[in-house]
């Protein structure tokens, strides 16, 4: 494994598509080993290939409940809603408001082509949509309702793990 260097918001590569996965091979899985060991060592609770300078439609997520990859990922059904603060790797610092579906249902295949299914709700749920954005290009800074000023900043910082934790 190998730390990877995470591309942030100057870079236009963050706004392009991802393609989809085709090869279910060693070179795969260096990469999600490689993005969940970057993640970690951020503090993220997920990371997309994009972020890493790969167009690759493979993210990598733990919320605290163990490490979740997802390969070719759809969301194929999504019911309620969340308000709450939202950052992202690729942002650091930088807080905002986002409003998230509450549950999420998504459709993807594992590291080996297997395809699964898997339901999130609330920081799940956040992160998985938060994630999949990131395929298609979409910031959270696109949807943000409110980004944090100056004077909440180190307010929000004090308020600790959760926040720190909350979806790169
Ligand atoms: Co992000």
């Amino acid at each position: 494994m190998a730390l990877r260097e995470i591309i942030t918001e100057e870079d236009e590569i963050l706004r392009k598509k991802s393609r989809t996965v085709e090869r279910f091979d060693a070179k795969l899985h260096q990469l999600l080993d490689d993005m969940a060991q970057t993640m970690y060592k951020h503090e993220g609770v997920g990371l997309a290939a994009v972020q890493v300078g790969v167009l690759k439609r493979a993210i990598v997520i733990d919320v605290g409940e163990g490490l979740i990859e997802l390969i070719n990922p759809e969301i194929i059904k999504a019911t309620g809603s969340q308000e709450d603060s939202e950052g992202c790797l690729s942002f650091p610092g930088e807080y905002g408001i986002v409003e998230r579906p509450d549950r999420v249902e998504v459709r993807a295949l594992d590291r080996n082509g297997k395809e699964f299914t898997k339901i999130g709700t609330g920081l799940l749920a956040r992160a998985f949509c938060h994630e999949i954005d990131h395929l298609d290009g979409v910031l959270f800074i696109d949807r943000v309702k409110k980004m944090d000023t100056p004077a909440e900043k180190p307010h929000r910082k004090k308020i600790g793990v959760r926040l720190k934790r909350t979806t790169d």
